[in-house]
Parts: C-alpha cells; sequence; structure tokens
C-alpha cells in the first residue's frame, strides 16, 4: 500500500516504529549548525541573528540584522534549517487564468500542531502571488473562521448547509476576506451534527467532495483545515483533497501517530481517492535556540527525507497575536519571519514541477 506514495511513504511508515531514542538523530543537521551538549535553554545568539527561520521579531534583545528567508533562498546551495541545501524558490510567474483548484488537506489528528496557522498564513500568501484562494473551515471548532475575524457562532448558512442540504450553493456560504484572491467556507459547531448525520448517508466520504465541485473552476488552490481526528469529517477531506499537508510541531511527540495518519492517508488512496499523494511535511513552531528544536527537526528529516519542505515555521508570539487580531500574519506583521516564513511555503509549493501539480489534477 505505501508503494503507491512512493519513497516519501515508505520513510513514513517507518518514522513511528523507530522515533523513540532521539539523542542519536543527529544525523542530517550539519555540526556547524549546533552543539551536541549544549544545554537546551541556552540562546546563541550569533547563531539566532542569522537564522533565516527564528528571525528577528522574536529574538530577545537581537542587534544585528537577520537575514530573511526570501534573500537566503537565492543563495541556493546554502543549508537550509532543515540540514539541506536550500533551493531558490522563484517568485512566482502571474496566472493568464485561474482553475482548477488543487485541492490540499492540511491534516494531522494530533491538536495544536498549526494546522489552522498554516491553512490562513498558506492561504493568504499563494492569495498574495496571484492565486486564487479557498479556504475551507472543516473544524466545528471553526478556529479558521476566527482567525479571519469571524464569529462563527453568528452565522445562519455555513458548510454544514452546504454538505447537508442539496439546495445550499456555495455561494449561499462563501465570505470574502479583507485579503484579495482569499475566500472562506465557514463553519461553526453545527458540522460536528454532520459527522453523526453523514453516517446514513450514501457514498458519506464523499460528500465535500461533491460539494467543492462547482467552485472548482473559481479556484486555483483549495486549502481544507482538518480537524484534529481521523473521524469521517477528515476522511471526507482526504477524499476531496488532491494532496496533504501535515503539519509537525517541533516538539518530543511530533512523530507519534504520523503512521497511523499516513496508514489512512493510504488507505483512502486505496479505497475512495486513488490521486491523492503526500504533497510535504511543514515543521512548524520550530525553535532553532534550542539543542531540542534542532534534533526534533533533524530527526524529522531523518524520518521523512524529501517529504520534508524546506520551508519551516519558526515558534513566535505573532502567530497567536494575529488570532486575536483576526487576519493573516502576511497582513497583520507583513514584514515578519513569520509571514515571510509561509511566503516562502507558497513559493516551494508553487515551485513544483507544473507536471506534477497537473497530473494529480481530477
Ligand atoms: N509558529 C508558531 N509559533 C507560535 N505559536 C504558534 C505557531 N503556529 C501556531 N501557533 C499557535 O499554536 C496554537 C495552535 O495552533 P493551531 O490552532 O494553528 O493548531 P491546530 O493544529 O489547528 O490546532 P487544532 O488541532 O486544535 O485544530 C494557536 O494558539 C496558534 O496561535
Ligand atoms: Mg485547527
Amino acid at each position: 500500500m505505501t508503494e503507491k506514495f512512493g519513497s516519501r511513504f515508505a520513510a513514513t511508515a517507518r518514522a513511528d516504529e523507530s522515533f523513540p531514542p532521539l539523542p542519536t538523530a543527529r544525523a542530517v543537521v550539519p555540526k556547524d549548525r549546533w552543539s551536541p551538549n549544549r544545554p537546551s535553554n541556552h540562546v546563541d545568539q550569533e547563531a539566532l541573528a542569522e537564522d533565516p527561520v527564528f528571525g528577528v521579531d522574536s529574538a530577545p534583545a537581537a542587534s544585528a540584522p537577520v537575514a530573511e528567508p526570501a534573500e537566503s533562498t537565492k543563495a541556493a546551495g546554502k543549508l537550509g534549517p532543515t540540514g539541506r541545501p536550500l533551493p531558490h524558490f522563484p517568485e512566482p510567474p502571474p496566472l493568464e487564468h485561474h482553475g482548477p483548484a488543487t485541492v490540499i488537506a492540511m491534516c494531522n489528528q494530533k491538536g495544536g500542531v498549526g494546522k489552522t496557522t498554516s491553512s490562513i498564513n498558506l492561504g493568504a500568501a499563494l492569495a498574495e502571488y496571484g492565486r486564487r484562494v479557498l479556504l475551507v473551515d472543516f473544524d466545528p471548532q471553526g478556529a479558521l473562521s476566527v482567525g479571519l475575524g469571524i464569529n462563527p457562532h453568528e452565522l445562519d448558512v455555513t458548510i454544514y448547509n452546504l454538505l447537508m442540504e442539496r439546495g445550499t450553493r456555495v455561494e449561499d456560504v462563501l465570505l470574502k476576506t479583507n485579503v484579495d484572491g482569499l475566500d472562506l467556507l465557514p463553519c461553526n459547531i453545527d458540522l460536528a451534527a454532520a459527522e453523526v448525520q453523514l453516517v446514513n448517508e450514501v457514498a458519506r466520504e464523499q460528500s465535500l467532495y461533491r460539494a467543492l465541485q462547482p467552485a472548482m473552476a473559481d479556484y486555483d488552490v483549495m486549502i481544507i483545515d482538518c480537524q484534529p481526528s481521523l473521524g469521517l469529517l477528515t476522511l471526507n477531506a482526504l477524499t476531496a483533497a488532491h494532496s496533504v499537508i501535515i503539519p509537525l510541531e517541533c516538539e518530543y511527540f511530533a512523530l507519534r501517530g504520523v503512521a497511523l495518519l499516513t496508514d489512512t492517508i493510504a488507505k483512502v488512496q486505496e479505497r475512495l481517492n486513488p490521486e491523492l499523494r503526500l504533497e510535504g511535511i511543514l515543521a512548524t513552531m520550530y525553535d532553532s535556540r534550542t539543542v531540542h528544536g534542532r534534533e526534533v527537526l533533524s530527526r524529522v528529516v531523518e524520518a521523512f527525507g524529501d517529504g520534508v519542505f524546506h520551508s519551516v515555521i519558526g515558534r513566535t508570539v505573532r502567530f497567536p497575536e494575529t488570532t486575536v487580531a483576526g487576519e493573516p500574519i502576511t497582513t497583520y506583521a507583513s514584514s515578519s519571519t513569520g509571514a515571510k516564513a509561509y511566503r516562502q511555503l507558497a513559493r516551494e509549493l508553487l515551485a513544483r514541477p507544473r507536471e506534477e501539480q497537473a497530473a494529480h489534477r481530477r
């Protein structure tokens, strides 16, 4: 089963089994980037000042200018935070026409790993590059809607209606955001009921796929923010998607449960959606100041190899702030390292070979 996913998934299958003894995992991050015996709360100001991920807006008393991810990508061949040479991700060329959409599920059954934050900010960064993006809030908690300044409890019509009522159209539910080209299908706690009600539906795993089809031609990318479970809603997201991004928080238990997730993805691919593939593992909340952070990232790269995005999202208090502000970091703190990191991720995604993207479109 894992063969269909190629080497990324073969690596994934091994990841969970072999994860535990962290201290042995130092193969990937080169020695000049960290020192194994340094206590984990040690802050290396010099390394920090040069760190393209952690950056200046989070650095305590950082005085030196900080290299931006965008700049550092120009120096192709320079090692990135994942310990691999960082390719150049060019500015994506403008599109002459839009659609059909590539649908990405942001998925990890582990809670609090950055699914919603990544959905919002990757979506906003793609929109900045002229892509038409539809964000699909598919977690009954409605965090994605809240993160874009919507109070989901006040909404009469949400994605629940789109899924469950034949007469509801995408445009009845769709909300525009303050970011040009970024739209939202909001959600609230009503969606929790759909999980129960769908059980009796014919082709219950395909409900979201069917609901999104009328909008495919209008968008370049759709991002589905999944809830932290592998229940029926997540199966719907995986069935509707062309690819999956798995955000992993850079902490000790990051890889726990990832084998179960990739096994679920493989089953969906086998039974429901043959074109589903792994887009990549996204390391989030990375703190390059600590040995722990670097070791975990090194283990993630060891486990998933090229399945890990070169773009890494640093830990910064700016992200919780954006939730309160109800807008993406790309507008809230446009020149922050967090904003730059998601822009780099957007460029990395768009820089992937066109045929590869086209091949998994239905
Ligand atoms: N890079 C980051 N640095 C610091 N805090 C972050 C970062 N990314 C996300 N956060 C914060 O971590 C918390 C969890 O993030 P988020 O809601 O995106 O995770 P999630 O995987 O969607 O969670 P859930 O599983 O509950 O849906 C939020 O408070 C968010 O602001
Ligand atoms: Mg979430």
